[in-house]
């Protein structure tokens, strides 16, 4: 496109924006449009309809039958099947994002050219590229846009961090993010599965490919492919990271230098593509990270404590410090000295205020005023697709050769040391798995590219993926 045609364009969007949005008055009530309506987005509907002044007033999900559940609830919004309908609808203030991850950018940028504020679910982006290109335009179209990172919301981390800060346990050493979550496996069709007939599968799959699915289930178990998912470290990781980022980092640590993962999906036969079973060292430049996600049971039959080992505990952060350690999750935390005694316990609200810092922001048009906002968010999301991306370059697993890609640092060789010990306790032998050590990716975080050895052809194309026709994220916003 000539500069002047895309100049003329982009005016026309521009317009378009300004003349969709209203400027709202201190007391009016501001209309929001449910964009995807599955556990989460009924949660945080819920949310919403709580705050004074705040109307529930569009359903939109392309599952009708999931319509009809949402409508029970509140019966007098408006329904659609075509999230294009609710944003092109003058009188909805704002969108809130909650379908699969696949569509979270191009339903946000979507709603932005119309002149809407945007609530988007984590991770805000399903790769980074387009993540960057959603930071774009939230700000050329100078909206508000919250992150559905909801722990930014809890006054718990502003505590932690003047703990910190206070000096009582010392100085970070570095840090160990944890997610375990027990899940099974999502079976294995011989055939593809049918869509449901309330679907329109069209809409369903938006940017994504269409290709035949092998799970039992529709809804959900999308998270385990890659072409509409992230895997758990895209799923349970936005947030952890995210609490990291925010609380360790200050969001001084944009993106990391480095990042080098491994791992596997073991002991399910399914149809899911991502692992269950991950393990990452992140080189921030400051304080170093690991971090370690799995799925499978700790060991049948025996006591969570007793299978634990060097602080792998369900935590989310566990805060390694010269004088003592802080582990915490969703909530709530606690402080120990280095002699293992109690310092100080913490707890929070699990960020329930999130929808109405979203809400003031909207008023106040302070988009400095978001706990989550996108720009941030979009660097935690951008986190766990490295974790991702390291893992799917991944080449055959070496003990030895794995301990030897990070020198110098023993968190690292406890990880895997701790990892071969969880496959023994789920009865698995590691010498008969399929397992991956990724790349360790070289990251410039100004250009949000990979540099050195591993920016190869490969690496680079899995920064963003092939939009399906129509549903293509812009290059320029
Ligand atoms: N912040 C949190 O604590 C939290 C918790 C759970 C899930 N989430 C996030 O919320 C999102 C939804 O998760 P979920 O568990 O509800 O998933 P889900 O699969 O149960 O629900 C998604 C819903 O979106 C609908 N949908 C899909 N594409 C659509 C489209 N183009 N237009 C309208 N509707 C569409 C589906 O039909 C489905 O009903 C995910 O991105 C997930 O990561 C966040």
């Amino acid at each position: 496109m000539n500069s002047r045609r895309a100049f003329l364009r982009q005016s026309v969007l521009a317009a378009t924006a300004l003349s969709a949005s209203r400027v709202l008055g201190a007391n009016e009530t501001i209309r929001v449009g449910m964009i995807g309506l599955g556990g989460r987005g009924m949660g945080t509907a819920a949310w919403f309809a709580k705050i004074p002044g705040v109307e529930v007033a569009a359903l939109c999900d392309v599952d009708s039958k999931v319509i009809e559940r949402a409508k029970k609830v509140y019966p007098n919004a408006t329904t659609a099947t075509d999230l294009r309908k609710v944003i092109e609808d003058r009188t909805i203030d704002a969108v809130v994002v909650s379908t699969g991850n696949h569509w979270h950018v191009l339903a946000s940028i979507w709603a932005l050219q119309a002149g809407k504020d945007v609530y988007v679910e984590k991770p805000v982006s399903h790769n980074i590229w387009e993540g960057r290109k959603l930071v774009e335009a939230a700000r050329k179209y100078d909206r508000i846009v919250q992150g559905g990172t909801q722990q930014r919301s809890d006054p718990l981390q502003e505590e932690i961090k003047a703990f910190l800060d206070g000096g009582a346990i010392g100085k970070m050493k570095y840090v160990r993010c944890n997610r375990y979550g027990e899940r099974k496996s999502i079976g294995k069709l011989a055939a593809p599965l049918a869509t449901p007939e309330t679907v329109d599968y069209n809409l369903w799959l938006g940017p994504a490919q269409d290709l035949p699915m092998y799970r039992e289930e529709f809804h959900y178990d999308w998270h385990w492919v890659w072409n509409t998912g992230n895997g758990e470290l895209g799923n349970w990781g936005p947030h952890i990271l995210d609490d990291l980022r925010n609380v360790v980092f200050r969001d001084k640590v944009k993106l990391p230098k480095r990042v080098i993962a491994g791992g596997g999906r073991f002991g399910w036969d399914d149809a899911g593509e991502t692992p269950n079973t991950h393990f990452a060292y992140i080189d921030t430049g400051d304080v170093p990270v690991i971090m370690d996600v799995h799925n499978l049971p700790l060991k049948k039959g025996v006591k969570a404590d007793d299978v634990y080992m060097r602080r792998r505990t369900k935590s989310f952060l566990v805060i390694e410090c010269e004088g003592g350690y802080y582990t915490g999750g969703r909530g709530g935390g606690t402080a120990f000295d280095a002699a293992g005694k109690k310092v100080q316990a913490f707890s929070g609200d699990g960020g329930k205020s999130h929808a109405e810092n979203f809400i003031e922001a909207m008023r106040n048009r302070k988009k400095e005023t978001l706990k989550g906002e996108i720009e941030e968010i979009h660097y935690s999301s951008a986190w766990c697709h490295l974790g991702n991306i390291s893992w799917r370059l991944g080449q055959n697993y070496n003990r030895e050769q794995s301990e030897a890609a990070v020198k110098d640092f023993q968190p690292w060789n406890d990880v895997i040391a701790d990892f071969h010990q969880h496959l023994q306790n789920n009865e698995l032998d590691a010498g008969k798995l399929d397992i991956k050590l990724g790349a360790m990716l070289e990251i410039d975080a100004e250009k949000e590219t990979f540099v050195g050895d591993t920016a190869t052809a490969e690496a680079l194309a899995l920064l963003k993926r092939e939009y399906r026709a129509g549903f293509e994220v812009p290059e320029t916003v």
